[in-house]
């Protein structure tokens, strides 16, 4: 038999447990094992529970009662319990998983072009407007290609120019771009309309207006009955695109091994301003045209060869050539 008083005792006992042990659990399975021992099917309500059956009838409704309060009341503690567990775990998780709106971003800057290649994919897109398409050639190029075949023998005092950097007996870094024109000639027949740009290297010594590292861009047209003043009439129209009106040009004569005539050009912007020497050109020398096979009596050709770097510096009013190659972001960026 149990009476009311030791079933009081019992069920005080139990809320007192309770009540010690519920705030102590900080996380969802040790609420859960606390909530079994408690409310399980074994648990030690129902244990009480299974005491009623000994208690005297006329105690029993209210033993009854005292034991579904408690169950209640349990519920309810574990309920409470519950939602406050939630509510911290939901806290921490919002705190661990938190985006700072107002920190700065991860900069990804956009490069752009550099100011070469965009003079250099100009020129290329006013000489294929023209009908010109464009040609490559390597930069480490053979003594053949860069002398021999431009009409400039292993003795001849105009290799002084051009012998620069050589990789072994046979090959070097290309003084200039017009090896290409032998190699597209090598390659093609008449006609032949091609401009090349490229890098080419010199052994000069470094100042506002020389780098050993430069770019030039080759024209070569080859056709029957192309003259001097055909090359004249596209240099001038390539400038007149490039630069715009204003700009005074000149041709006075010069010398190279592998053009007959051969001419310089020189620019400036204004008559206050001065010469600038842009390049060389010419009528390509018949000799160069047999060497590639082609019949000088039928077909003749003009060359010319422009710095690239000068006529950026001439356009955007650069005075040192060099701030094309140090990277300087300064420099970079303004154009
Ligand atoms: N290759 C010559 C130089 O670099 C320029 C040139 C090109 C001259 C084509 C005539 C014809 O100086």
């Amino acid at each position: 038999m149990i009476d009311l008083i030791s079933l009081r005792e019992q069920i005080e006992r139990i809320n007192a447990d309770l009540k010690q042990g519920i705030d102590r659990l900080t996380d969802r399975s040790a609420l859960e094992a606390f909530r079994i021992e408690f409310l399980g099917r074994k648990g030690r309500i129902g244990q009480l529970f299974r005491l009623l059956g000994q208690i005297d009838a006329a105690e029993k409704a209210e033993a009854g009662k005292l034991l579904n309060d408690l169950k209640t009341s349990a519920n309810v503690a574990f309920e409470e319990r519950r939602s406050v567990l939630e509510n911290t775990i939901l806290q921490s998780k919002i705190e661990e998983e938190k985006i700072d709106l107002t920190l700065p971003g991860v900069y990804h800057p956009l490069g752009h072009r550099h100011l070469l290649t965009q003079v250099q994919q100009e020129i290329e897109s006013i000489f294929l407007r023209m009908g010109f398409d464009v040609a490559t050639g390597p930069e480490i190029e053979s003594e053949y290609h860069n002398f021999e075949a431009l009409n400039i023998p292993a003795d001849h005092p105009a290799r002084d120019d051009w012998d620069t950097f050589y990789i072994d007996e046979t090959t070097l870094l290309r003084p200039h771009t017009s090896p290409v024109q032998i190699r597209v000639m090598e390659k093609t027949e008449p006609p032949v309309r091609i401009i090349c740009p490229g890098r080419c290297y010199r052994r000069d010594t470094q100042d506002a207006t020389h780098s050993p590292v430069f770019h030039q861009v080759e024209l070569l047209w080859v056709e029957e009955g192309l003259s001097l003043a055909n090359l004249k009439y596209i240099i001038e129209l390539f400038v007149h695109e490039f630069f715009g009106e204003g700009y005074e040009m000149r041709l006075s004569g010069d010398f190279f091994p592998f053009t007959e005539p051969s001419v310089q050009m020189h620019m400036r912007a204004d008559r206050s301003s001065n010469w600038l020497e842009l390049g060389g050109a010419g009528m390509v020398d018949p000799a160069v045209l047999t060497k590639v096979g082609y019949d000088p009596e039928k077909v003749t050709g003009f060359a010319f060869g422009l710095g690239i770097d000068r006529m950026a510096m001439l356009r955007y009013g650069i005075d040192d050539i060099r701030t094309f190659f140090t990277n300087d972001l300064r420099f970079i960026t303004q154009f």
